[in-house]
């Protein structure tokens, strides 16, 4: 079967400027506490990065979850059965796709990024793959409901997030968004998903501050792309790379820390920064089995198995769509 070609849901200026990344760049820089959301640093660069980041033998995550899915897809496969469109939220690279769709028997594949250029590259490269799969991508915001082309077929639906992206937001926000997946598959549905879990807070730090620097470039880039992509005149050497653990959120912050008192523009308009000031980048939370639980109840979903390494690193969840609130 074909690739089919991308459907396009990102709105864009008439010089190709994203619309949403202008607004939310202007509105997170001009806060008390500037933030820019970290969705934002997966351009082609920033994906890239991250892919680097996935090989660093610092962070642990993209192994330990590789190894969950080649030890424990044959059991996955048979509590998922035959016959479902797989839908991978954020499919970035899609390395570890091929692990799950080599044990199921699926219908259709829906890989959903923000990034249209990497999505269509990593499309293309599954397609060899998987000759026989229909792939059809989608250049989206999976952050905001997703309706599913009509030419994705009405059958039961499996949901692919792995890599612990759901850290990535806070939770009333990965509520919102498992919710929000829970509506765009569909009463027949399932989800696959991956969580990183509490742990030593210097191998946490280190997994986010990384010897070789990888992190910190992926981090910098974003002001790269916002001098790119917005007229920026950020003087990007004069930040650095701050990787947190804030024990009360239980989660890692990266920052990006002004080295001096610093005025730019992003679009025009004027930014002040004071030395020491930061620009809050992402947030990764870290959750214990039960506190996983409770998320994925809160959001509309029945957990049925959870699977974890050895050294209780990281966990892969399988929940059931639940179809009715149950008593009382
Ligand atoms: C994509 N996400 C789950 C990664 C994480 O671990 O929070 C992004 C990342 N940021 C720095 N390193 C990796």
């Amino acid at each position: 079967m074909a690739m089919h070609a991308d459907l396009k849901l990102v709105e864009q200026d008439e010089g190709g400027v994203d619309l949403a990344f202008r607004a939310e760049v202007l509105q997170g820089l001009s806060e008390r506490q500037k933030a820019i959301p970290a969705r934002w640093f997966y351009d082609m660069t920033g994906s890239e990065l991250f892919e680097e980041i996935t090989r660093l033998p610092e962070y642990y995550p993209s192994r330990v979850e590789t190894r969950l899915l080649e030890t424990h897809g044959g059991e996955i496969a048979e509590l998922v059965g035959p016959g479902v469109v797989v839908v991978e939220f954020g499919s970035g690279s899609s390395v570890k796709t091929p692990l799950l769709l080599r044990e199921l028997t699926c219908t259709a594949y829906v890989p959903l990024d923000i990034s249209g250029e990497f999505l269509r590259q990593s499309s293309r490269q599954l397609a060899a793959k998987f000759p026989e799969l229909a792939i059809l991508p989608i250049e989206a915001n999976f952050m905001q409901p997703v309706r599913l082309p009509g030419s994705v077929p009405d059958v039961a639906r499996l949901g692919f997030f792995p890599g612990s992206t759901i850290g990535n937001m806070v939770p009333q926000t990965a509520i919102d968004l498992l919710r929000s997946m829970r509506d765009t598959l569909g009463d027949r549905s399932q989800i696959l998903i991956g969580i990183d879990r509490h742990k030593d807070v210097d191998r946490l730090v280190a997994a986010y501050d990384d010897a070789q620097g990888v992190t910190a470039r992926f981090n910098l880039n974003l002001l790269d792309r916002i001098n790119r992509e917005l007229e920026g005149t950020i003087p990007c050497e004069r930040f650095r790379h701050a990787a947190r653990w804030n024990p009360e959120w239980s989660r890692i912050e990266m920052h990006l820390e002004a080295l001096d008192d610093l005025s730019f523009t992003v679009c025009g308009r004027a930014v002040r920064m004071r030395r020491g000031e930061t620009i809050h980048t992402e947030n990764s939370h870290k959750y214990t089995p039960d506190q996983a639980r409770l998320l994925l109840q809160a959001s509309g979903w029945t957990p049925i198995e959870t699977w974890s390494d050895p050294a209780d690193d990281f966990m892969l969840v399988l929940a059931d769509a639940t179809l009715h609130r149950s008593a009382p």
